[in-house]
């Protein structure tokens, strides 16, 4: 079921004078139950897209539909009660630092009108503990680590119980350990509570770790979207290939190879392949040889996966890449073309900045 969806949706900054297309025709649809990334570089149009999903903004043109519902025309409580289906978790977590731990949670209960106390504590109480700070209720938020004000601004989110939790670059501030500790909660949340997200973010590493499909954003335009396993591991769009930096650098190194070597290619392992000691049996059993030109390990959604670009020579090049294709590699061949892609890539997005 389409949870979130966006048909050909603009935005304009500054209406006399300079004006900014921010958006320009945006598709998107965001599954119910799915962690959804969208990324871009700086001034791709993210924060616009954040305004319009939680219903700050309004699009010029085109439809936002929200938890199954059109939001033109919407106003008033219709409004404000939509607007609470959005849980939003900040870059800066927002909290207030004259509120304790306990009732910076408790803010938007009471703000939606529930008036219980012991009804606002028992919620409290279960929120701390999922998002285990049940211990720091009491504190301030200036006594607090980075990873755990986010906790908080987490716990805050779904105090009222929303159907989607839009996180505006939420681990941007936070170190790499901070980062995957924070983006494994929300994955369990996702799963415990089958709730969506939405992660904004201008970084691969956040989407590879946790979201199940991406949208790039580039320049007010969706120019890729689709699983992350995908996105990932065979960009097609010179934007996409830009954040996914390690590929163009690896595409890079390739195309130096390729004067000299034989022939190229990416060989992507996922799942159990990844370990597989594949390259020995195809050395001896079809005598080609290889050498490994670039490469990453890594995993995405904690499942491994190893890209290699290798040039091979001698031997029975083709029965060795059918033996690579039965045992589920992913096999590409490199022209010259694909290995000057990611100093295109350069150009291209160069070009486009010019445009806007
Ligand atoms: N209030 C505004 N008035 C005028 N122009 C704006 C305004 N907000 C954003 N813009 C412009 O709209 C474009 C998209 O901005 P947006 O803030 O959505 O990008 P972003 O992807 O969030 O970037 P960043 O990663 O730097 O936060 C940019 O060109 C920006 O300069
Ligand atoms: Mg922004």
């Amino acid at each position: 079921m389409t949870i979130i969806s966006l048909t050909n949706v603009t935005k304009t900054y500054g209406g006399s004078g300079r004006s900014v297309p921010a958006l320009r025709g945006v598709d998107l649809a965001v599954q119910s139950g799915e962690v959804f990334g969208i990324i871009g570089a700086s001034g791709a149009g993210k924060s616009t897209l954040v305004r319009l999903i939680n219903l700050l903004e309004r699009p010029e043109t085109g439809t936002l539909t929200v938890n199954g519902r059109a939001t033109a025309g919407v106003g008033g409580r219709e409004l404000l009660k939509l607007r609470r289906e959005i849980g939003m978790v900040f870059q800066h977590f927002n909290l207030l630092s004259a509120k304790t731990v306990a009732e910076n949670v408790a803010f938007p209960l009471q703000l939606a009108g529930v008036r219980s106390r012991a009804a606002i504590a028992a919620r409290v109480d279960a929120l701390l503990t999922r998002v285990g700070l049940s211990a720091h209720a009491d504190k301030y938020p200036r006594q607090l680590s980075g990873g755990q004000k986010q906790r908080v601004g987490i716990a805050r989110a779904l105090a009222c119980r929303p159907a989607i939790l839009l996180c505006d670059e939420a681990t941007s501030a936070l170190d790499p350990e901070t980062t995957r500790s924070v983006l494994r909660l929300l994955s369990e949340i996702n799963q415990e509570l089958g709730l969506t997200i939405v992660l904004i973010t201008h970084t691969m590493d956040v989407v590879r770790q946790i979201c199940h499909r991406v949208a790039v954003l580039d320049a007010g335009r969706i120019v890729e979207t689709g699983p992350v396993e995908a996105v990932f591991l065979h960009p097609r769009h010179p934007a996409t290939l830009a954040l996914v930096r390690e590929a163009v650098r690896e595409e890079k190194a390739a195309g130096n190879a390729l004067r000299t070597a034989g022939d190229v290619f990416r060989l992507t392992f996922r799942g159990a392949a990844t370990y597989s000691p594949i390259l020995g049996h195809i050395a001896r059993e079809h005598g080609v040889d290889f050498a490994i030109l670039g490469g990453q390990i890594g995993t995405i959604r904690d499942e491994p996966f190893a890209q290699l670009t290798i040039a091979f020579s001698g031997g029975d090049v083709r029965s060795a890449l059918a033996r690579l294709d039965a045992a589920g590699v992913d096999v590409e061949e490199l022209t010259p073309a694909d290995a000057t892609l990611g100093a295109q890539a350069d150009v291209v997005s160069r070009e486009l900045a010019d445009v806007a």
